[in-house]
């Protein structure tokens, strides 16, 4: 970049000397701008120069739902949406699920690298420790209505856990950091089944550190009057391999909402629960529940191409259907399907809904209308088939994606905090309301 081509304005129409960058006319002025392109990206304060006169603010860019703005630099995932490529670390997805561990991907997502036996082994045996929550977090998590709903039992039980380590607000310091991460992982778990043993009236069942990760969230779901609960394998390798699914996506929406909250140097409890929050949505982690409910709503297969009619008149919405960055198939759909019928199997269950899923698949990658708008099966279009089958409710699904999405989420807020560029976010508006009003007193309204 030089000083003269980065943002330099001129009175003329300009050469181009640097190739790496962009000129822009003011046509209300005349006036021409070189703005550097970095990275395939301009700055958009860069465009603040661009005035028509000493007292204009100068221009702003708009893009309502950041649908084409670099809101950070990352190093943690890849995501290619045109080819359908998901790589964390550098490392395709498809690998992670054959060769992996969910608590391994965790580590690779906050640490950058693949940890080595020793590391893993440290790793894994203080997460594993760290999984019990305090007591008043539990009496807490009863006081709740019996039909609360897990997410927002999760929402503020995550949040809650900020006044139970109020020494987490030192963010500055690295063994703060560092143990907050390890707890937010360990403990999630624990306050998702808490919700759900809520949501059932049954009593809460302790973690049990002999098991693996999943295999002791499973403990914690269904454990009843045995002394001991033994997962079946089979189940405990699928969920590990979703939980390796959710992990971490770039900049979608929760992980946004951490940044921008965490944007204000808030304890990571606090910026973690605005993710929680932002996941609940149905538009995001909420669409596997509502894929669910339109499988049902279905009904049976005859009935698609009347539902599919109602999507394209615009009076439904095709759940698990479409995503912001994928503009083809999303690599987790793939490898969540390959998955299905060994989790029908070991259950020994069949899903109602799984004849109905494929063939609603197969008609609307058939039609043109979701063809010409590159619409494909996300993440959740066959999770909740999974989840069913596993015995979690429909309420909970979403918190099953919150758990592993949680080590993305500090992942990116561990980043965010050693960013040179970090400033509290804080999005300008173009103001359409009313200026300058005279107050009406109460008796003239
Ligand atoms: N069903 C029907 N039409 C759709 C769908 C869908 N699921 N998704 C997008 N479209 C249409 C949309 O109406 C628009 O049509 P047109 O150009 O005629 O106006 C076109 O496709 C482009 O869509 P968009 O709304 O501009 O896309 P977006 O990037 O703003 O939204 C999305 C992405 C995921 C919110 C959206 O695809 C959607 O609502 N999908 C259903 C909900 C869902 O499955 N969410 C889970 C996302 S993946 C997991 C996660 O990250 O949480």
């Amino acid at each position: 970049m030089s000083e003269q081509s980065h943002g330099a304005e001129s009175g003329k129409a300009s050469t181009v000397e640097d190739n790496n960058s962009l000129t822009v006319t003011d046509n209300r002025t005349g006036k021409t701008y070189n703005i550097e392109i970095k990275d395939d990206t301009v700055r958009a304060m860069d465009f603040r120069q661009i005035k028509v006169n000493d007292d204009d603010f100068g221009l702003m860019t708009y893009d309502p739902g950041y649908t084409n703005t670099a809101s950070c630099r990352s190093a943690i995932t890849y995501i290619d949406g045109e080819k359908g490529i998901l790589q964390h670390r550098g490392i395709p997805i498809e690998e992670l699920c054959e060769k992996s561990s969910y608590l391994e991907v965790a580590y690779l997502l906050n640490f950058g690298h693949l940890p080595n036996e020793k590391e893993l082994g440290e790793w894994v045996y203080q997460i594993t420790h760290h999984t019990y929550v305090h007591e008043n977090i539990k009496s807490f998590m009863q006081g709740f209505r019996h039909d609360a709903h897990p997410m927002g039992m999760l929402l503020a039980s995550v949040g809650a856990l900020s006044t139970f380590y109020p020494e987490a607000k030192d963010i500055d310091d690295e063994w703060q950091r560092w143990v907050s991460t390890i707890r937010l992982i360990a403990k999630m778990p624990t306050l998702a089944a808490f919700a759900y043993r809520h949501s059932l009236g049954l009593p809460y069942v302790y973690p049990d550190n002999d098991l693996s990760y999943p295999g002791n969230y499973l403990s914690m779901l269904f454990k009843m009057a045995e002394p001991k609960y033994e997962p079946d394998p089979r189940l405990e390798k699928a969920l590990d391999t979703l939980f390796i699914l959710h992990a971490d996506h770039e900049q979608n929406c929760s992980a946004a909402a951490v940044r921008v909250v965490g944007s204000s140097r808030v304890d990571p409890y606090s910026a973690i629960a605005a993710g929680v929050a932002g996941l609940y949505g149905p538009l995001h982690g909420g669409a596997n529940v509502d894929v669910l409910r339109m499988l049902q709503k279905i009904g049976k297969v005859e009935n698609i191409p009347d539902f599919l009619e109602q999507v394209k008149q615009r009076k439904e919405l095709l759940y698990g259907f479409g995503h912001r960055v994928y503009k083809n198939y999303d690599p987790r759909a793939r490898i969540i399907r390959s998955h299905v019928d060994e989790v029908l199997e070991a259950t020994g269950k069949q899903s109602p809904w799984l004849d109905i899923a494929i063939e609603l698949e197969k008609q609307a990658l058939d039609d043109e209308y979701f063809t010409s708008r590159k619409l494909y099966p996300n993440v959740d279009f066959y999770s909740g088939i999974i989840y069913e089958a596993l015995g979690i409710p429909t309420d909970a699904f979403t918190v099953m994606f919150a758990i592993p999405r949680t080590s993305g989420w500090i992942a990116q807020w561990n980043e965010m905090l050693h960013d040179p560029e970090l400033k509290i976010a804080r999005p300008r508006q173009i103001y359409t309301g009313e200026r300058d009003k005279e107050y009406t007193p109460m008796s003239e309204r």
